[in-house]
């Protein structure tokens, strides 16, 4: 056995990197939730041949100064928690200070950031993993980080990237998920100067639902409340029995507002449904868990996406009685479509569509756009309605 070395701070920084960094989607997933986290209410995500050879994510939340900027490229680096308690309280989409050296070691990242309050922004470039340039530049306020030559440096890994179409899809997913959880936020999606998704912000979840999935599909999703009151409570929305997929993957689960994997929503809808959709279909829904953070722990995996509840039973039930109500009254009433939803854009590609599900709960904030109004590149695009894969409905 050879001795015992702690590794270089790029090795570590590359395994780190494994476990968070994976994918387009990956990345997307971590700067869209540094956004989030930032209070933004607008956020850009812009790609380039399915990521692989850009992203941007653009947003206007509170921005960087300079030190923070520079030492946010560190491992373990973050404004979002301090002492180990604080893992038992975490109410911020990141906590582990990972994301952005992780991503920064297999890319050439650059940040553009301007802080609230500042005169002016700063621009910082790392390439693979080490910091090459840091200056003052103007820029509007918020944030705007675009990584590019990813996994140049690490081929394995480039080699297990998937066709352009389907690393897309996978960011398009994401990107839908995260309107449909945050619907008091502006979200666009372009490809390769294209148009392929937007949100309204409007904080109106059905909207970010047609925008999604279209009229069609919004007109027959069923809201979902356990109530207030109870220690969980579980809302959201879920498609009439009639409305089925083949697969799961229109179903999107939130503990919190974080999207999550969770076998328990997913048994409770199985069951809710059992005698309702024959075997083998699967309903659409979109499901928010509200919880006190203290008896949910999410430091489970690095990418955050598994969550353990200290209490499953009453996600259990709170999810399965809420969705037997909804189904149990679903003759009764037809959810209301919001008004105005032709603003909502819808542009897909060939051969890309949105695989996800529907809305959320109700959001505090507001969607007024603060600070800086970023450039409209959307402005004037052709509206129409969408074309999502609708299976074969009717009641
Ligand atoms: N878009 C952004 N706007 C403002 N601050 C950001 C943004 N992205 C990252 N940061 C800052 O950089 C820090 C490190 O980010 P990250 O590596 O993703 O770790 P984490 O999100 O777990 O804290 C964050 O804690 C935050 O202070
Ligand atoms: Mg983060």
């Amino acid at each position: 056995m050879a001795k015992v070395v702690v590794l270089e701070k790029d090795v570590a920084d590359k395994i780190a990197a494994g476990e968070v960094v994976d994918r387009p989607a990956s990345i997307v997933k971590e700067l869209v939730e540094n956004s989030l986290d930032a209070g933004a209410t607008r956020v850009e995500v812009e790609l380039e041949e399915g990521g692989r050879r850009r992203i941007t994510v653009t947003d206007n939340g509170c921005g960087m100064m300079l030190e923070d900027a520079v030492l946010a490229l560190e491992r373990h680096a973050t404004s979002k928690i301090r002492a180990a308690d604080d893992l038992y309280a975490i109410r911020t989409l990141g906590f582990r200070g990972e994301a952005l050296p992780s991503i920064a070691a297999v890319s050439t990242l650059r940040i553009l950031t301007c802080a609230e309050g500042e005169e002016t922004g700063i621009a910082v470039t790392v390439e693979r993993g080490e910091v090459s340039a840091a200056e003052q530049r103007g820029a509007p306020r918020g944030t705007q980080v675009t990584v590019t030559e990813l996994f140049a440096n690490v081929p394995a890994r480039l080699k297990f990237l998937k066709a352009v179409p389907t690393e897309l899809s996978h960011i398009v997913d994401l990107v839908i998920r995260f309107a449909l959880s945050y619907p008091d936020v502006a979200f666009r999606l372009s490809h390769n100067g294209r148009a392929v998704f937007a949100s309204q912000g409007s904080g109106d979840p059905l909207n970010t639902v047609v925008a999604a999935y279209g009229r069609e599909v919004a007109r027959e999703m069923l809201p979902v409340d356990s109530g207030e009151g109870a220690p969980v409570r579980v809302q959201g929305y879920i498609s009439r029995p009639a409305v089925t997929r083949t697969s799961r993957s229109y179903q999107s689960f939130f503990v919190n507002r974080r999207l999550v994997r969770t076998p328990i929503l997913t048994r409770a809808l199985d069951e809710a449904y059992k005698g309702y959709v024959p075997a083998g279909r699967f309903p659409i829904a979109c499901l928010f868990v509200t919880v006190d953070p203290a008896v949910v722990d999410v430091n489970v995996h690095p990418t955050k996406m598994e969550v353990r509840f200290a209490a499953e039973r009453d996600v259990f039930q709170a999810a399965l009685r809420a969705a037997r109500q909804a189904l149990a009254g679903a003759n009764l009433a037809m959810p209301a479509l919001p008004p105005r939803v032709e603003q909502s854009i819808q542009v897909q590609t060939a051969g890309e569509r949105p695989a996800v599900a529907p809305p959320p709960a109700p959001s505090a904030g507001s969607g007024a756009p603060v600070g800086e109004a970023l450039e409209d590149p959307f402005a004037g695009l052709v509206v129409r309605e969408p074309v999502a894969d609708l299976a074969p409905k009717g009641k």
